[in-house]
């Protein structure tokens, strides 16, 4: 349940020691300096078994077991303040409060994504938010980190925070859930081990979101591979629309259009209808056929067509692997803003006449693709959280033959994980190639 919708103050907790939580009624706003001098503290609760990690002296009030672990989803430090919005002037014109999950929450990416999603950069800057964050045991140090940050920010659109380790927990009520943490692929592992070990954790994900999500509630899958754990979670989760999950490609489509914006010397905004059709792999295909700069068509503006077939593709595809070289890890800036812009284009209008990339379940879709595999398509939308297909993109025998590489990809992907579909026994014939991540390169 929303916290911004109680009035009264939250004093059923079991978790937090009642001398690190503060009772407020109204005026959010009030700077974090003079709360302490307003707000008397909640009475004690003796027999508690779970107790304050810091004193109270210390700045962080940090919901642990006696055996250090946080066991459930707990409200955070100043998040578990009480408030009303209604009773707030400058609030009342806000939308209502909405609830965003994000897993992995601990991670590289989720610590740029979270400070934007708080920011309204997302959602707006009248739509209050809830953080549900999930994380794993091994990270809740830091995921109280995570909500540390978040409290010293003093975003007035974050109304809650709530970190835990049980997707049944964080993932109640959520409209919006962004799942981030997946395990990466590490020395000598196998690519069906991957595939099996993320699928279990997406599987789960899927289990807890059907079971405790809001029934219309919308999942960017951005663990990889995140096609095929997008379509484990949805196969998960029968009672939520398929049309609600999402595999996050926007990144390769931001990455295509650099690359195309490059080569011409326009600036980026000046490139639009910039389709990633497929895997998020090495076998996605940017279609610079249908893209336009300026309005024209690319092969219109680049002349150079061996260059964008061969270089620009190449390019887009291997990105990321360029990247993990430079960095030593994979990318999570980009990513981050890639998430931003993938929900935005979800929740504002599509401008007229172009279209965004995502990974969507392919039933009803008009290119003769496979049904049942989650595959990056031409989009648009309405602003209303929903999609429709782009339905007349025309396609060539180049991008035809590349499409149905990814798309035998991603059908090969699926038999590894038949067992966590539901559809059967696994058969995984994956070649040594196959499913190369963008950061396997
Ligand atoms: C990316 O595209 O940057 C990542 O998906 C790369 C990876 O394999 O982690």
């Amino acid at each position: 349940m929303a916290m911004a919708e109680l009035s009264t103050p939250k004093t059923t907790s079991p978790f937090l020691h009642s001398s690190t939580r503060f009772r407020l009624s109204s005026k959010l706003h009030l700077s974090n300096q003079f709360r302490h001098l307003l707000l008397p503290p909640l009475p004690t609760t003796p027999n508690s078994k779970i107790s304050c990690s810091v004193s109270q002296n210390s700045q962080a009030p940090v919901a642990v077991q006696e055996n250090g672990l946080v066991k459930k989803k707990e409200c955070y430090g100043v998040f578990c303040l009480t408030y009303d919005l209604k009773a707030e002037e400058e609030t009342r014109s806000w939308k209502k409060l909405i609830n965003i999950a994000v897993s992995g929450a601990a991670g590289m990416i989720s610590n740029h994504l979270l400070f934007k999603l708080a920011s309204g950069e997302v959602f707006g800057p009248d739509q209050p938010i809830a953080l549900k964050l999930l994380g794993s045991e091994r990270s809740i140090q830091a995921l109280e980190g995570v909500a540390m940050e978040l409290e010293d920010s003093l975003f007035p659109l974050l109304r809650e925070v709530d970190i835990g380790t049980d997707p049944y927990e964080v993932f109640q009520d959520v409209e919006w859930a962004i799942l981030i943490g997946a395990k990466p692929r590490g020395p000598g592992m196998e690519r069906a081990g991957l595939l099996d070990i993320n699928g279990k954790i997406f599987a789960d994900q899927g289990k807890a979101l059907n079971k405790v999500a809001s029934p219309n509630v919308k999942v960017l899958v951005v663990g990889n591979p995140c096609n095929t754990n997008a379509l484990i979670c949805l196969k998960n989760a029968p009672n939520i629309p398929a049309k609600n999950f999402h595999a996050l490609t926007r990144l390769d489509e931001n990455r295509a259009k650099c690359q195309l914006a490059l080569k011409a010397g326009v600036f980026y905004d000046k490139v639009s209808n910039m389709t990633i059709w497929g895997n998020h792999s090495t076998t996605q295909v940017p279609d610079f056929l249908n893209a336009r700069i300026n309005g024209l068509p690319v092969k219109e503006v680049i002349t150079d067509h061996k260059w964008l077939e061969e270089g620009f593709t190449e390019s887009v595809q291997k990105r990321g692997g360029l990247l993990i070289q430079k960095w030593g890890r994979s990318s999570a800036a980009s990513t981050a803003v890639s998430i931003v812009d993938a929900i935005k284009s979800l929740v504002t209008p599509t401008p007229e006449g172009d279209w965004f990339s995502t990974g969507v379940y392919t039933d009803g879709n008009p290119y003769g693709i496979e049904e049942g595999l989650v595959f990056s398509m031409p989009c648009r939308s309405k602003g209303d959280g929903d999609y429709e297909l782009v339905k007349d993109v025309e396609i060539d025998d180049y991008l035809r033959n590349r499409i149905a590489k990814s798309e035998a990809e991603l059908l090969a992907e699926k038999r590894c994980v038949a067992h966590l579909t539901g559809e059967g026994v696994a058969f995984c014939d994956l070649g040594p190639v196959d499913t190369m991540l963008p950061g396997e390169v």
